[in-house]
């Protein structure tokens, strides 16, 4: 058994679909900047894979060509697939993480955005595949761990225990399964998978190209072979391992249990900081956190709203999916604007279904305001100004929103799942206690429940700001969860270095 020099700084190779500030959809693409840059400031030596899409402007991002026609096996027609690789460092920056581009014109380059393609399972077997012939064919460096995230990454682990069990720089590499979202498996709704089609997850990896791909389902792949699987909250980890929210895979996350773990994702402090932040107008910090209220009257002007600092405003800042509990609001939220007054402000953009919803109800009320679109600033003015941050997610892996409002001084309200239940503690009107408003049952009565409570609670000011404070003080860097990180990576590193029988 070979041992780890317990301080050496290791060698972390990050493997995803999307990075900011590169590219970025969703929250992943968010940890996928502030994990790796946490890492890198703990001087360990951090590397991330994306693709090279054409959205990135590489006149912002000058890159040099390091690997040039990369032949990656088992293409259609069992050809190789040939590749480039290019890589990006931020000259300016000592302390940043290294940028690898995996470039192909077909599958990347050519395409406007970045998920949504028929054959993005082929796609992804690419960047996964590319990524490990590019580690094995380059000689400069070798990682000791590889982190892939979510559906996309599934066929790492996979391909390093079978293809390249027996190479000699693969199976010297640990492989870490990150879970982001178990909701989606591959290019197939789990739920209505024919079972003739099931895949057992053992079968050898069809070829890129093959249509067989559409249905492997690769997060339960990435699962079975990880020598660890994390997920992004405590309570996720453990709420996955039920029937509730295991979206078929319960069973499986239960026998590796002793190889699944939860870290919470922590928020960039330096982007998310009301005291320097450039997109809003009165900057403030816990020790005037009464200027927020300026910032209050500059978000109701904007959104033509009544320009009134007793009225409380509730935001939603989020993809418009039902994972984010939108059910709950569609038959409450007329009640509740028809006999308590508040404001509601919609940030995001998402399903059809709420688009719907969003649009209509700002016809209908003055007090409703939208922006149905993705924006870069505009959560931050929110942040900086709103009251009240809904959350009643469905289920919620993580979330950050709640994080990035609690900085600012936004109380979120929040259901009690994933990382909402491991951020948010509950406000208790008896002791004086708590971060938000939370309730637990995914139920219209509790969502309204809540609403009420906030409304109510909001009119004592002391308390109020209390609550604000409280949150404002909390630390959501991503400290502790790096220093959580590096634990898991070494398991990751034993268990592979464990002899095969
Ligand atoms: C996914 C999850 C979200 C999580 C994010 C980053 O988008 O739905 O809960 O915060 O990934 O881990």
């Amino acid at each position: 058994m070979k041992f780890l020099n317990k301080n050496r700084p290791l060698k972390i190779l990050f493997v995803a679909p999307e990075a900011a500030p590169f590219v970025k959809i969703g929250g992943l693409g968010e940890v996928l900047k502030s994990l790796p840059s946490a890492l890198r400031e703990m001087d360990h030596d951090v590397r991330v894979m994306i693709p090279r899409y054409a959205v990135i402007p590489e006149d912002k991002f000058p890159m040099e060509m390091i690997m040039e026609g990369l032949e990656v096996p088992n293409g259609p027609d069992n050809k190789a697939i040939v590749c480039n690789v290019k890589i990006f460092r931020d000259g300016m920056k000592d302390k940043e993480p290294v940028h690898y581009f995996l470039e192909n014109q077909e599958y990347f380059e050519q395409r406007g955005s970045v998920y949504g393609y028929d054959d993005d399972a082929a796609r992804w077997a690419l960047l996964a595949r590319g990524t490990l012939e590019f580690v094995r064919q380059n000689h400069e460096w070798h990682p000791d761990i590889i982190v892939a995230a979510d559906w996309q990454g599934g066929l790492i682990p996979n391909y390093l225990k079978t293809e390249y069990a027996n190479d000699l720089v693969l199976s010297k590499v640990a492989s870490v399964f990150s879970i982001h979202n178990i909701q989606f498996q591959g290019m197939f709704d789990p739920h209505h998978i024919n079972e003739l089609e099931y895949d057992d997850g053992q079968s050898s990896i069809p070829n890129i190209g093959d249509p067989r791909l559409l249905k492997t389902n690769f997060m339960k792949r990435g699962i079975r072979y990880a020598d660890v699987v994390n997920t992004v909250s405590p309570t996720y980890a453990q709420e996955i391992t039920t029937p509730e929210y295991g979206v078929l895979l319960d069973a499986l996350l239960k026998e590796r249990r002793s190889r699944l773990f939860g870290i919470l994702n922590g928020i960039d402090y330096h982007s998310n900081d009301p005291e320097h932040n450039p997109y809003i107008e009165h900057k403030y910090s816990l020790k005037n956190i009464q200027r927020r209220s300026l910032n209050k009257k500059e978000l109701q002007r904007k959104f033509n709203l009544e320009e009134d600092e007793t009225i409380p405003i509730f935001a939603i800042v989020s993809r418009l999916s039902e994972q984010k509990g939108l059910e709950l609001l569609v038959d409450t939220i007329e009640p509740l604007l028809n006999n308590y007054k508040f404001q509601l402000i919609v940030l995001g953009g998402g399903d059809s279904r709420y688009l719907a919803l969003f649009s209509d109800l700002e016809k209908k009320y003055d007090q409703v305001a939208t922006h149905l679109s993705f924006d870069a600033a505009l959560p931050h003015m929110i942040y900086a100004g709103a009251d009240i941050i809904l959350i009643p997610s469905r289920f919620e892996p993580c979330g950050l929103t709640q994080m990035e409002a609690m900085r600012y001084g936004a109380v979120p309200l929040v259901r009690k799942t994933g990382g909402l239940a491991d951020s948010v503690e509950a406000y208790c009107p008896l002791n004086d206690t708590g971060t938000g408003l939370v309730f637990e049952k995914y139920d219209k009565f509790a969502f309204f429940g809540a609403f009420v409570q906030a409304i109510e609670t909001f009119k004592y000011k002391e308390r109020w700001a209390g609550i604000q404070k409280r949150g404002m003080a909390a630390n959501f860097s991503w400290q502790n969860s790096a220093n959580e990180y590096i634990e898991l990576f070494k398991k990751a590193i034993a268990f592979n270095n464990e002899p095969k029988d």
